[in-house]
């Protein structure tokens, strides 16, 4: 599908980081005076933010896999329509934390859902658009690490209270995916620092933004900010802008 704008998605398992990631690239967009988008899957409009609250609420534990996949699409449907293509017609970078790869993850690899049957919802929900440029954060630490770090101070969504083995199903299908898909979907592996990781994803999105990936123009200096920004961030409970 052809558009004006830039559509990168970000996907990786629980308490991969991906949000700080987004944040900090946001910022380096908008400071160029970029009309930046930052998106989240479920959410991003007020009907998807009511399904996010459905299909995460840890109560809802009576929920069947087909109908938790069904949410997700349908929240999904409306995010695309109400404000991804009209962003992306009006020619901006949208950002968004988790897209229908994560469904290709976590309801067809982790709920063992037929898979061919995801795959047709994922194209049907999201009205045939495909990603530009995805970018997977890999934390190279294992589902229960990754687990852990998301649950640390607070009790887990219905999701992250899926289980280990769910979860170490979701990662490797999220290295299969990229290993299917090599010219959308680039892996970032998680380096000792924030500044470090966020420097190579400035790298695997550059081409696709319209930077040189060779010479990026932000210096050690401007990475370094990473940390201070995303904890100011966590502080204020928002995105940067
Ligand atoms: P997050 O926004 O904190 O990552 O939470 C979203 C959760 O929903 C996360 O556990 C991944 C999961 N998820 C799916 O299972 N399928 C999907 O299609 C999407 C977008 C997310």
């Amino acid at each position: 599908m052809q558009h004006a704008g830039v559509f990168i998605t970000f996907e990786g398992g629980d308490g991969s980081g991906k949000t700080t990631h987004i944040n900090f690239l946001a910022r380096a967009l908008r400071d160029e005076g970029r009309e930046v988008v930052c998106l989240r899957e479920p959410g991003g409009t007020p009907i998807s933010e009511q399904l996010r609250d459905l299909v995460l609420n840890p109560e809802n534990e009576a929920m069947g896999s087909r109908t938790e996949l069904l949410l997700y699409e349908a929240a999904r449907a409306q995010l695309v329509e109400e404000v991804i293509l009209p962003a992306l017609e009006r020619g901006a970078v949208v950002l968004c934390d988790r897209f229908y790869d994560s469904t290709v993850a976590y309801q067809a690899h982790g709920r063992q859902l037929p898979i061919d049957f995801v795959r047709a919802a994922n194209l049907f929900a999201s009205h045939g658009l495909v990603p530009d440029r995805t970018v997977l954060i890999d934390t190279q630490a294992g589902a229960e690490v990754g687990l852990k770090r998301a649950l640390h101070n607070r009790d887990g969504d219905r999701m992250e209270r899926a289980g280990v083995d769910f979860h170490t199903r979701v990662l490797q299908a999220f290295d299969q995916i990229a290993a299917d898909e090599p010219q959308r979907v680039k892996v970032v592996a998680c380096q000792p620092t924030k500044s470090g990781t966020a420097q190579l994803v400035f790298q695997a999105v550059a081409d696709v933004v319209g930077w040189d990936p060779e010479h990026l123009s932000f210096d050690q200096a401007y990475f370094a900010q990473a940390d201070a920004i995303t904890s100011r961030n966590k502080r204020q409970g928002g995105e940067a802008r």
